[in-house]
């Protein structure tokens, strides 16, 4: 789960291009990190820090690197040895410098295999031992691409590799089989990063590197001709090294070693989306940004005229092409409807705020389809041998669409033969090309470690989702899909309304901050938003909370309640209402502070609450995606109120690469 970028090619600096694309990678991982540079004179340069990156900048300012046109960066997240300076990355094995993402997990092995013929290794870590690999290698090949070449199969684990090497200062070398890695491409000049955002302020041109690929980057400068683009009829009056233009040939090969033809995608995010404008952090942005991201989920499943979901273009790529246009229609495409309409079972998989969009949705499902829905933490599936079959639907659910355990999850559900959909808000990333369908959260870049719009957004799309099935299914009438197509049209205006508690939380936050714990409690779809609030509140404030399904108060939970504790109860006036309300008093009883959520000007609840915040009345399909934003500002301003770093909260990472 760490971040790396590098460049080769001399319209930029390689520093400045590596800090500003390891700043919006921090997210992760920031427990230390690292830059290599070959300078001009020829001499490569390391400097690593302990720390966020602002403490590897510092460390630049004492010990400064020159200007060079070749180098590599990282930013960390612990998995073999402690955060240190002597564990942060680059590593460097005579004259390789390499950085790595990921987990080599032979690495005892290589270990054990260089102490024996006498190699010193300085750092605890698995990365270093590949960076002696290949110096070993490249010492007898000449050659650092045949080095390379020659480990690589050596390596077992999960892996994402920038390596350069000092005698061939022209050349940049990436591998990986596992984290995700894009090549951005300039003119001249070529980009290498661990995601997209790294990189926006530079190109919007991007290859994706598969599993197994090896990347091969070069540069030279060659004379200007009459011929080239580049010519003008002042060449001749430039400079000697004026006249010359830049080259950056980039040559991808498969895991045979056979060149393969790169796929050019261009990214419609611009740089400024992934900026903070103005924001405290980014969380708080994200959290503002979700009226504008539901509507943005929604618009292009909703036919406004016919107020109908359109989830047909959607499809299935039962080949797994990935390319539309080559699709021949009949043998490797299957439409939406055909696939739903045979449909027996769903599987919902995800990992942690998109596991409980997940839950969510299985309440959607089962009430607008009248299918039967299994969710399940991708961790668990994966090694629960599922049984699967080739009517059944897995869904999986990823922000970043990287994360490890779905990956490895919507992988084995393919091998067991059954129709894959992804939901996903990076286009492009592991997940979404892994998959036969794809629906996208459209919510434009997450930065915050903690998720937040994308959770609302992909509420929006399971919704819509659930729809199309119960279409297909024909257990939902027209005029019920309008009820829910109204609700969700709906949800920008009343999800701005809520944000006006921004301030409201503020206030409260000093309050707040003084309980031992928190239980957040909900029944049906409110159930797992009492989850997601209380993951929300360990992430961010630190403090314990748990997440329970109100009716199961008594088999357990009450036993933690006494009055410091705090009970956020979720009680929107659904059809489960007077249910909530007994297992308030409940816990009100046991001596609990009640900090209530429910529907409108609820006097009785204001009552016995300590603090009650109201929802704008909706129908009950859209109540999860409202009732979840107090919740955020909530954690966000305990945490904001603890003076925790809201966007990188201790030990976490935004993208989980790592098992
Ligand atoms: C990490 C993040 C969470 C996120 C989870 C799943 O734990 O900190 O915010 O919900 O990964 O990520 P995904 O990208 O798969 O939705």
């Amino acid at each position: 789960m760490c971040g790396i970028v590098g460049y080769l090619g001399e319209q930029n600096s390689p520093r400045e291009v590596i800090i500003n694309g390891l700043k919006k990678l921090e997210y992760r991982g920031y427990d230390s990190a690292g830059i290599a540079v070959i300078q001009n004179s020829g001499e490569l340069k390391r400097v690593r820090a302990q720390g966020k990156l602002t403490e590897l900048e510092k460390a630049l300012e004492y010990e400064p690197i020159q200007e060079g046109h070749i180098g590599i960066g990282h930013t960390r997240w612990a998995t073999h040895g402690v955060p240190s300076e002597r564990n942060a990355h680059p590593h460097h094995a005579g004259k390789v410098s390499l950085v790595h993402n990921g987990i080599i997990e032979n690495y005892l092995e290589i270990r054990e295999q260089l102490l024996e013929a006498g190699v010193k290794i300085e750092s605890d870590t698995d990365s270093e031992l590949v960076a002696h690999l290949i110096s070993r290698e490249v010492e007898k090949t000449k050659s650092i691409f045949s080095a390379v070449k020659n480990v690589k199969p050596q390596l077992k684990g999960a892996y994402s590799i920038l390596v350069l090497w000092e005698e061939s200062p022209n050349e940049l070398i990436a591998f990986k089989d596992g984290p995700p890695l894009v090549i951005g491409i300039g003119e001249g000049e070529t980009y290498l990063a661990s995601d997209v955002q790294a990189l926006l302020n530079y190109t919007q041109k991007f290859i994706y590197i598969n599993d197994q690929e090896l990347v091969h980057v070069q540069f030279s400068k060659v004379q200007k001709q009459p011929s080239t683009a580049n010519f003008t009829t002042e060449t001749s009056k430039l400079s000697k090294e004026e006249q010359l233009y830049h080259v950056s040939k980039v040559t991808l090969y498969n895991q045979r070693f056979e060149k393969i033809e790169p796929k050019v995608a261009t990214i419609n995010w611009s740089a400024d989306l992934i900026e903070k404008q103005g924001y405290a952090h980014y969380m708080l942005k994200e959290i503002y940004e979700q009226p504008r991201a539901v509507a943005q989920a929604a618009a292009p499943h909703i036919d406004l005229e016919k107020m109908e979901v359109q989830l047909d273009k959607v499809g299935f790529d039962i080949n797994n092409l990935m390319d539309l246009e080559k699709l021949d229609s009949k043998k490797d495409f299957q439409s939406t409807l055909e696939v739903f309409k045979n449909i027996q079972k769903v599987y919902i998989i995800a990992c942690g705020t998109s596991y409980y969009a997940g839950q969510v949705a299985k309440y959607f499902i089962e009430k607008n389809a009248r299918i039967n829905v299994e969710t399940d933490i991708a961790s668990e599936f994966r090694y629960r041998n599922p049984i699967l079959s080739a009517n059944e639907l897995v869904v999986t659910i990823s922000q970043s669409g990287e994360t490890a355990d779905t990956l490895a999850a919507i992988r084995l559900a393919k091998n067991l033969g059954a129709k894959t959909l992804s939901i996903c808000n990076v286009k492009n990333s592991s997940i979404d090309r892994e998959a036969h369908g794809h629906l996208y959260m459209n919510s434009g870049p997450e930065i915050g470690v903690a998720s937040t719009k994308a959770f609302v957004s992909s509420l929006v799309i399971l919704n819509l989702l659930s729809l199309a099935l119960g279409k297909a299914k024909k257990v939902l009438n027209h005029d019920d899909e309008v009820i829910f197509l109204r609700a969700i049209l709906g949800l920008p205006s009343q999800m701005e309304g809520i944000l006006a508690y921004d301030k409201y939380f503020s206030e409260a936050a000093q309050k707040l901050k003084k309980f031992k714990g928190f239980l957040y409690l909900g029944r049906g779809v409110s159930f797992p938003i009492a989850m997601e609030g209380a993951l929300k509140l360990k992430e961010l404030a630190y403090m314990h909370a748990e997440g329970y399904a109100a009716g199961e108060m008594k088999h357990g939970p009450l036993a933690l309640i006494d009055p410091q504790m705090a009970i956020v109860m979720l009680a929107p006036q659904d059809d489960v209402y007077e249910k909530t309300i007994s297992n308030l008093e409940e816990a009100r009883a046991r001596g609990g502070k009640i900090i209530s959520i429910s529907t409108g000007e609820n006097t009785q609840l204001q009552k016995v609450s300590e603090y009650y915040l109201s929802l704008p009345k909706a129908h009950w399909s859209v109540n999860p995606m409202l009732a979840v934003v107090p919740l955020q500002l909530m954690a966000y301003h305990l945490a904001s109120a603890l003076n925790h770093d809201v966007d990188q909260p201790r030990n976490l990472a935004k993208s989980v690469t790592v098992e």
